[in-house]
C-alpha cells in the first residue's frame, strides 16, 4: 500500500464500521473520516433553521453556504464541525438520526459532500466509512471493505451504544427505525448502500471488535 492511501468501509448502520475504522486509523496512523457525520451535520443545521427537509434545492443551497470539517481533539480523534462549531454530540440525537435520509437522498447535497470527502483525502491518508465510499467517492481506493452483520446483532449493538450514552430507548421503536433506515439506504437513487464489486466482505456477526479488526488487517499489506 502506498504511503498516502484510502481505505473504504461501507455497510449498513450498526455493522461496526465506525469502531473498526477508528481502530484501523490508529493502527495505520491515518485519519478516520466519518462521512455519515457530514450528512448529519447538514441535517442538524437544516432542523435548527427550520428548512423544509423535503425541499432538495433548499438543502443543496444550504450545503453551499455551510462549512463542514473535522478538528482533532486532544485524544487524537476527530470531531465534526459545523461552521466552526463542534457538533459531534448534537448530531447523534434521534431527531437528527431519523431525518438524515433527506440530505442523503438529495443529489445536489451528495455532489457537494463527495467533493469535500475527496478534498480531505487529498490532504491525508484516510479510513473512510459510509455507504458510497467504495462505489462512488473512491473507486480507486487502496482497499475496499463491506462490513455487514445480522440485523438482530446490529440492533443489539445500537442498543448497547445508546445505553452506554445514558439514553433510554424502546426496543421495538429502535428496530423499526433501523429497518426503515436500511430500506432508505438501499433504495436511494443516488449513492445507495451497495457493495463495490471489488470490495472484501467482512461479516462481523458474533465477532468481537478486535476479531473484526484482525480480520480486516489480514488483508492490508503495508509497504515498509
Ligand atoms: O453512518 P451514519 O449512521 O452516521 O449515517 C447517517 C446517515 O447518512 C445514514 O442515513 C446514511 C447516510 N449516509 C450516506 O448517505 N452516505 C454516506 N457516505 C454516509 C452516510
Amino acid at each position: 500500500m502506498a504511503k498516502h492511501f484510502v481505505i473504504t468501509l461501507d455497510g449498513p448502520a450498526g455493522a461496526g464500521k465506525s469502531t473498526v475504522a477508528k481502530c484501523l486509523a490508529r493502527r495505520l496512523d491515518a485519519s478516520y473520516l466519518d462521512t455519515g457525520a457530514m450528512y448529519r451535520a447538514l441535517t442538524l443545521k437544516a432542523l435548527r433553521l427550520k428548512i423544509n427537509l423535503e425541499d432538495e434545492k433548499a438543502l443543496t443551497e444550504l450545503a453551499k453556504k455551510t462549512v463542514i470539517d473535522f478538528k482533532e481533539i486532544p485524544d487524537k480523534s476527530l470531531h465534526v464541525t459545523l461552521d466552526g462549531e463542534d457538533v459531534e454530540k448534537a448530531i447523534r440525537s434521534a431527531e437528527v438520526t431519523n431525518n438524515t435520509f433527506y440530505a442523503a437522498r438529495a443529489a445536489g447535497v451528495r455532489e457537494i459532500m463527495v467533493g469535500w470527502q475527496r478534498a480531505i483525502a487529498k490532504r491525508r491518508s484516510v479510513i473512510t466509512d459510509g455507504r458510497d465510499q467504495g462505489t462512488v467517492v473512491f473507486p480507486q481506493a487502496d482497499y475496499k471493505f463491506y462490513l455487514d452483520a445480522d440485523f438482530d446483532e446490529r440492533v443489539r449493538r445500537r442498543l448497547k451504544d445508546l445505553g452506554d450514552a445514558g439514553k433510554n430507548v424502546d426496543v421495538d421503536q429502535l428496530k423499526k427505525d433501523m429497518y426503515d433506515r436500511d430500506q432508505k439506504d438501499f433504495a436511494r437513487k443516488v449513492g445507495p448502500l451497495k457493495k463495490a464489486d471489488d470490495a472484501i466482505v467482512i461479516d462481523s456477526t458474533g465477532l468481537k471488535l478486535e476479531e473484526t479488526v484482525e480480520k480486516v488487517m489480514k488483508y492490508i499489506k503495508v509497504k515498509s
